[in-house]
């Protein structure tokens, strides 16, 4: 049995990945630590809260005791590195709490995990770890920076983050190839694209767009609506992780991503279209300080080496995105109203 940690498996990506793993192979189980903090949502796992190979543990990545009992209880011998501040706009005004979350947090994590997970732990120049072990760091595109008209970002392009976001990303990035280097720790870090599908937090553009359209409230748009994406439904993010965790190489970074560049105005037409409303709900707003222009990922080293390829086209994983969304109008009731937030006092309150 394979003892992972997902870290932040509350948030959008990690609890689309705690329920992938727990459904595709029989042999994990699943520890999820997450702070909850506004992002994370248990009531994203509710079908997997009482699966017996899946446990929740609420608390930070950079409370040091607590990820240290973590990892001699369940004998942690993988860790999903999903924790993070995640929003670029948020860290506009509070850049703060990136860095100490994404870099800091990072960085303690590595920290337990190599005193764990050496042979020994007391010798600084062993490099000799217990068989099996990964330490996978879910990076982003955005430390590569933006791109002009043309051009893909290969693994080996100089990170350029341009906002606290992926610089704080970028940082986190640096320590944990520094940890590989240095201590010779297995890790991986994958670097993927924008991701969308189901659970993800209405702050983000696509939930928002159809949960605003569904409500007939106007569409707010940076700029003129022209930054482009490279679009991977998340779901081929989870199978991503997977093959990385099995198959990566140590030490190797992986680019992961959909060849699926749109226009974030491209998208929000393609919304109004789907959901019959009307392109007058458009409304343009000023452009983000420092909104990189475009993005896209050039996959053909997970492709080539790992064997892994999307399975989703756009037009399959949008259609069927958006039919979520309305199916699971309660879900999305519960994330703008807070109430979500209370969600943890009534499951966990009375277990412990
Ligand atoms: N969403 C994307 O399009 C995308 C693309 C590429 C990479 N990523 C990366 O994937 C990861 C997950 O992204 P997401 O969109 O699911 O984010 P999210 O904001 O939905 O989820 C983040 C989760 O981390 C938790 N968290 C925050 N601070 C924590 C802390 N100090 N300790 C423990 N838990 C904490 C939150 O409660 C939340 O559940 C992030 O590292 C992000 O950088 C996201």
């Amino acid at each position: 049995m394979k003892n992972i940690l997902v870290t932040g498996g509350a948030g959008f990506i990690g609890s689309n990945f705690v329920k992938y793993m727990l459904n595709i192979d029989d042999n994990v189980s699943i520890i999820n630590v997450d702070l909850l903090t506004y992002a994370g949502n248990l009531q994203s796992l509710a079908e997997v809260a009482e699966n017996p190979r899946y446990r929740f543990v609420k608390g930070d990545i950079r409370d040091r005791e607590l990820i240290d009992n973590l990892f001699y209880k369940y004998h942690i011998d993988t860790v999903v590195n999903f924790a993070a501040e995640s929003h670029v706009d948020r860290s506009i005004t509070e850049p703060e709490i990136f860095l100490t979350t994404n870099i800091i947090g990072t960085q303690n994590l590595l920290d337990i995990a190599k005193r764990h997970w050496k042979v020994e732990p007391d010798n600084k120049y062993s490099r000799d770890y217990a068989a099996g072990i990964k330490f996978l760091q879910v990076s982003t595109d955005e430390v590569y920076g933006a791109l002009g008209q043309t051009g893909m970002f290969t693994e080996t392009t100089p990170l350029a983050p341009n906002s606290p976001y992926s610089a704080s990303k970028a940082g986190a990035d640096m320590v944990v190839r520094a940890y590989n280097e240095t201590f010779g720790l297995p890790v991986n870090i994958t670097r993927c694209s924008n991701n969308y599908g189901p659970y993800q937090f209405p702050e983000k553009l696509i939930p928002l767009m159809i949960n605003n359209c569904q409500q007939g409230k106007s569409l707010p748009v940076y700029g003129d609506g022209m930054q482009i994406r490279d679009w991977l439904h998340v779901s081929d993010h989870c199978s991503a992780i997977y093959r990385v965790l099995e198959k990566g190489q140590t030490g190797e970074v992986y680019n992961i991503g959909g060849n699926n560049e749109k226009a974030n105005i491209e998208i929000v037409k393609l919304i109004i279209q789907a959901m019959g409303k009307d392109e007058s709900l458009i409304s343009y707003v000023q452009d983000r300080p420092g909104h990189d222009r475009r993005y896209a990922i050039d996959n053909a080293k997970i492709t080539s080496e790992l064997g892994w390829s999307p399975s989703y086209t756009f037009e399959q994983g949008i259609a069927e995105t958006i039919e979520w969304y309305l199916k699971n109008g309660q879900w999305m009731e519960q994330v703008t109203s807070g109430s979500y937030l209370e969600y943890y006092d009534r499951m966990y309150a009375v277990r412990k």
